[in-house]
């Protein structure tokens, strides 16, 4: 949940107005600008003795906290360290510490001035209200006693500001929480039906958008064999969900996102050590990213065309379960061997890849999926593993990863892995060697079932949940990956 529930932007000087927080950023070996020199002067020279006192100097992650009088209550200088190595992921951060900082102070609302944040330069604005929002985002829902915290709720930048860039980091930075929110409730609250919901009511409010929820019985008549096999062991009723988002000319290809949204994976039959497994409640923050970026696009309507969709079940050990060594044919007529239930999603995601390529022939796919544990182990959580056919739409990945500072690193699909797949009895088979390029052969598995459209694979297993740092990430659970960096991707398409 988001505390923070409003930032204002204020084209006036911060000089004219009473705060109970007024927060400066300080460059490293900076000085006072002339309206902090004013304010100094009126503060009976309060904010030089602090800075002098405390040897402050503007380091990164120093701090100085000034109590100045009945209109300025206090006064904070946050270090930015030095100019020329300030960014937009600094800023996303020194935002976020900003409003932990200020969080337990029982105050409501405070002050920032954005000159001393250099709001100016590009991306600044944007990322520091990114940076607010997601260090004000806690998760306690389930917490009946709110251990006497106060939380900021509104706050207030004062100074010469470019309201749109303010009101997309604001946006963007909900959106991600909305994302983090959907892969923290557990799996007997969020299931394929109460997905399906959040789908459908963020659609219901736009009008460039019409959402399509498919059932098991759809599923199966459909002809996604590989889907239905996961979905038919479970007892909480499976869902394909497709938004179709007409932002752009009619006559436009539009790009697809498609998320696994596993509620639930237990492993089914080739069932998962009990360890951790309260962890696969997470499985479908592949979902949770791509909804994300739906509200996201609900809000700040991109003149491009989108589909958006999900393949949603859980995967459950079960009488009708499917077993280890069943063969299923997949909506595109490929025949798999399911050698092992756990490796689900890709089964999942085959279908709805080949639904979307088929139905609606787009530019290009990105998937999201918290597809393999083995990405853990090759790339830890500090970066999402991404796989593609098309270099040219991976160089658009990057270009938007290196915005958005989530980082992504690519991992070869050559057709020696394709090998690995080919099966005994069927076309392909839904696992490789065992402990061998675990991710590769996912993203291989995949590519069988995109055609020739130009596609690029994120595995976020990693960094879905678990990332602790930078300071915006959560102190607990889903990230909220890849929402920022999707968004970028479609602003860098227009
Ligand atoms: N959802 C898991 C992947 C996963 C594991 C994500 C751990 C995050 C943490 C996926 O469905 C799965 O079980 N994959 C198997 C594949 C294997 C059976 C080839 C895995 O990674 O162990
Ligand atoms: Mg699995
Ligand atoms: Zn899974």
């Amino acid at each position: 949940m988001v505390n923070l529930k409003k930032i204002n932007c204020i084209n006036k000087t911060y000089l004219d107005t009473k705060h109970s927080i007024l927060v400066f950023g300080y460059f490293e070996n900076g000085t006072l600008d002339a309206k902090q020199k004013k304010l100094d002067t009126l503060l009976e020279s309060k904010i030089s003795k602090a800075i002098e006192l405390d040897d402050f100097k503007g380091k990164e992650d120093k701090k100085i906290i000034i109590y100045g009088n009945n209109d300025f209550k206090r006064i904070i200088f946050f270090g930015l360290g030095e100019k020329n190595k300030y960014n937009t992921d600094k800023v996303r951060s020194i935002a976020a510490k900003i409003v932990d900082y200020v969080n337990d102070m029982d105050v409501s609302s405070i002050s920032v001035d954005a000159d001393s944040f250099n709001f100016n330069k590009k991306g600044v604005a944007q990322a520091f209200c990114e940076g607010l929002v997601l260090g004000s985002y806690v998760f306690n829902e389930y917490k009946t006693d709110n251990d006497g915290k106060s939380y900021v709720d509104d706050i207030s930048i004062f100074g010469d500001i470019n309201r749109e860039n303010v009101n997309k980091g604001y946006t963007l930075g909900c959106s991600v929480s909305f994302a983090r929110d959907l892969g923290n409730h557990p799996a007997n609250v969020v299931t394929p039906s109460y997905l399906s919901k959040e789908a459908t009511s963020i659609a219901q409010n736009v009008k460039e958008m019409t959402s399509h929820i498919f059932n098991l019985d759809d599923i199966k008549k459909m002809g996604m064999g590989a889907f239905y096999g996961v979905a038919q062991g479970a007892k909480e009723p499976a869902k394909m969900i497709i938004v179709e988002y007409n932002g752009g000319n009619k006559k436009q290809k539009p790009i697809a996102l498609v998320g696994k949204g596993l509620t639930f994976d237990s492993g089914g039959i080739s069932i998962k050590p009990s360890a951790s497994m309260d962890e696969m409640k997470f499985d479908m923050c592949g979902s949770a990213t791509v909804l994300g970026v739906l509200k996201a696009v609900g809000e700040l309507k991109p003149k491009i065309n989108i589909i958006f969709a999900i393949g949603s079940t859980e995967n459950m050990p079960d009488g009708n379960a499917q077993r280890p060594g069943d063969i299923v044919t997949a909506y595109n007529g490929k025949t798999i061997e399911v050698l092992n239930t756990d490796a689900e999603g890709r089964l999942v995601l085959a279908d709805v890849l080949s639904y979307v390529d088929k139905k609606y022939s787009p530019a290009s796919i990105l998937d999201f999926a918290t597809l393999t544990g083995a990405v853990l182990i090759a790339l830890g959580n500090r970066a999402s593993g991404v796989m593609g056919n098309s270099s040219s739409l991976m160089k658009e990945v990057f270009k938007a990863s290196e915005i958005s500072s989530e980082k992504v690193w690519e991992l070869p699909l050559w057709d020696e892995y394709t090998k690995e797949i080919k099966g005994k009895y069927a076309d392909i088979q839904n696992i490789g060697q065992a402990r061998l390029a675990g991710t590769i052969t996912a993203g291989s598995f995949l590519k069988e079932f995109v055609g020739n459209t130009p596609w690029v694979h994120m595995d976020i297993a990693g960094t879905a949940w678990g990332p602790k740092e930078p300071a915006y990430q959560p102190k607990i659970g889903a990230t909220g990956v890849a929402v920022r960096l999707v968004y970028q991707f479609i602003e860098n398409q227009l």
